[in-house]
């Protein structure tokens, strides 16, 4: 009876691993952040100003350059975060394009404000 018990959670903790990832849909901006500073800060800096040791290396887009950024269409921007530009690798299979939109606007766009 007790060994029955234990393999049915040990199911339920199986079925548990291999749910499918969209099941975690529609991310809240605290999983943006969360997300920018997993796959974007290691090159753009925390703050988007590129200060980080990849980006310093890099030819970093400084994302917090307000002048800058208030110039770039989010079309354009947004195909770069997908299909990658220069040395910047491609999120395409990392963030699906409405994710990749929020980012821009609720992440990468206030960033900007912040920094002069
Ligand atoms: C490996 C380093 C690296 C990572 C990681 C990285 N970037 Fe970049 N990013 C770059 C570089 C370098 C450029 C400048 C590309 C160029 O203009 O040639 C750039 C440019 C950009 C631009 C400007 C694109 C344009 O059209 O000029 C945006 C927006 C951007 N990155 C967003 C992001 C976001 C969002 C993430 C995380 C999901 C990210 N980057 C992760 C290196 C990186």
């Amino acid at each position: 009876m007790r060994m029955l018990n234990w393999k049915k959670r040990r199911w339920i903790l199986l079925a548990m691993g291999t749910l499918p990832g969209w099941l975690a849909a529609s991310p809240s901006v605290h999983d943006l952040e969360a997300q920018y500073r997993f796959s974007c800060a290691q090159c753009h800096g925390l703050d988007g100003t590129s200060m980080s040791p990849a980006g310093e290396k890099l030819p970093g887009r400084v994302l917090a350059d307000r002048k800058w950024l208030a110039e770039q269409k989010d079309a354009d921007l947004l195909q770069s975060i997908l299909n990658g530009k220069g040395a910047m690798p491609s999120f395409k299979h990392k963030m699906r394009p409405e994710e990749a939109k929020r980012m821009l606007m609720e992440i990468l766009r206030p960033l900007a404000r912040r920094v002069r």
